[in-house]
């Protein structure tokens, strides 16, 4: 088939990729100038695993392109993808400015019947919009086309994988003809395709990413009681997750959820929850949790070194928001790591993937920037495990106590074997289990929130 892809970012660039693989005919579509030739020199604007090589393939067997015109994207195209992004507006309500000026273009360009599918994740009802757009700017009367709603479900980090062989496809439209044009688009691929309305399509990825969100939030609440009621939480969820029922998945505790993805979807729903005069209450406290979550970690580190934490060092492992990426968009490990400067702090930080964009965000201030995980831990007060990459797992413990000053770590995404920790003398906190140090730390009080406003002094509340 012949396709056009808007917009080559986390969405656009993998689909394009993914599906020129399939033997289809793609052509990607950015305004960024700079970015197009980057792609088209193989050079991948951001870190994904094995795409690069999947793009390379198939610029080379010619049947992935890249222009910054929409019009010559889409002039053979019979559907059209609009993966453009949809960053959360000081309301709360996703900003759509970039799919309504996309849909635009599309309607000037039109040349013939295609059907415009959007993958951004775009709040209910916005497809109708779209299509209203589409007809406004459309050269002729004459000209026929369909909208679909075509949510992707793709994790930073898997994205390659998760496109390859998705546990299932949702295409929304109220036309039977695009839904045929879609199913051959995707029949090949054996896992069920929800074929729905508009509507019902839009709803069910927000519904998806909230319920993904309800669920780490959930698992973070039952680590406050396992803290405090001394149960492991790494324990519990394995027990809970072994049911197919429950599952296993998204019920790792830690310091949070972050990334572009569920801190802005969330509160869009929350958002389209209240448009509706229906206030969402199970949605608010998720997102009430996960702000909890950071200062309950924040906590345990306030009540170990005190307030004040100038002529401290903190080896930091991990910024970007998860493991296996470079995006540092809402990463609580970045929050963190200005919070611990916000009280006096030098951080000495590594990540594997994310040092370039955490430069970016956090500048040289007492920050500095280190070549390994190990070079981080040289004279440092405590170690701070904040990213879950794998490689922050296997960290040799001895080699760790003999370069930290003293030997304390805050594990914030409980990577580390607690036993073998403790073990080796060091004073350990995790999140959900009742550790070496949150023993030793006057627990009188512990769960008081310290407050940290931005300029990161503190109050209580
Ligand atoms: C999420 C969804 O998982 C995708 O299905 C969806 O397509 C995507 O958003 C999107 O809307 O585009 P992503 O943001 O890449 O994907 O990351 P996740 O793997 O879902 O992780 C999100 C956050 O939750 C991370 O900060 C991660 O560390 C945290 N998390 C995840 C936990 O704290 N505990 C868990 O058990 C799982």
């Amino acid at each position: 088939m012949k396709l056009c892809v808007i917009g080559t970012g986390y969405v656009g660039l993998v689909g394009a990729a993914i599906f020129s693989d399939w033997g289809n005919d793609v052509v990607g579509v950015d305004i960024d100038t700079e970015k197009i030739d980057r792609i088209k020199k193989g050079e991948m604007p951001i870190y994904e695993p094995g795409l690069s090589e999947i793009v390379l393939r198939n610029i080379s067997q010619n049947r992935l392109t890249f222009t910054t015109s929409i019009a010559d994207g889409i002039k053979d195209a019979e559907i059209v993808f609009i993966c453009v992004g949809t960053p959360q507006s000081d309301t709360g309500a996703a900003d759509l400015s970039a799919v309504w000026e996309v849909a635009k273009d599309i309607g000037k360009n039109m040349n013939g019947y295609k059907v415009i599918v959007t993958k951004s994740t775009v709040p209910v009802g916005t497809n109708e919009k779209v299509k209203m757009i589409i007809r406004e700017n459309l050269p002729g009367p004459q000209i026929e086309f369909d909208v679909a709603s075509n949510p992707e479900f793709l994790r930073e980090g898997s994205s390659v994988e998760d496109m390859a062989a998705p546990d299932r496809t949702v295409v929304g439209s109220d036309s039977e003809k695009a839904h045929a044009v879609m199913r051959r688009l995707y029949e090949h691929l054996n896992t069920p395709i929800v074929e729905c309305d508009l509507r019902s399509a839009e709803m069910i990825k927000y519904a998806s990413n909230g319920f993904l969100a309800a669920k780490i939030s959930f698992i973070n609440e039952i680590a406050q009681i396992c803290e405090r009621a001394g149960a492991d939480v790494t324990v519990v969820a394995r027990g809970m997750g072994l049911d197919k029922r429950v599952g296993s998945a998204f019920l790792n505790a830690g310091i949070g959820y972050g990334g572009s993805c569920f801190p802005k979807d969330v509160a869009a729903l929350y958002k389209t929850s209240t448009d509706q005069d229906y206030d969402f209450k199970l949605l608010r406290s998720v997102m009430e949790v996960n702000v909890a979550q950071r200062e309950n970690f924040m906590n345990k580190v306030l009540r170990h070194f005190g307030k004040n934490l100038a002529g401290r060092t903190f080896a930091i492992l991990g910024l970007a928001f998860k493991g296996n990426t470079d995006d540092i968009r809402d990463s609580v490990s970045i929050e963190i790591v200005k919070k611990l400067r916000g009280l006096g702090a030098k951080l000495r930080v590594y990540d594997p993937e994310a040092m370039y964009n955490a430069k970016q965000a956090l500048g040289a201030v007492n920050v500095e920037y280190c070549l390994d995980k190990y070079e981080t831990m040289q004279g440092a007060d405590a170690l701070f495990v904040l990213t879950e990459w794998k490689e922050f797992a296997t960290v040799e413990l001895d080699k760790v106590k003999t370069l930290l000053k003293s030997p304390v770590i805050f594990d914030g995404r409980n990577l580390l074997d607690r036993a073998k920790v403790e073990e080796m003398g060091f004073t350990y906190f995790a999140v959900g289990k009742r550790t070496n140090g949150m023993v030793k730390i006057d627990t009188r009080n512990l769960y008081q929130t310290v407050l940290l406003n931005t300029n990161g002094s503190t109050g209580q509340h």
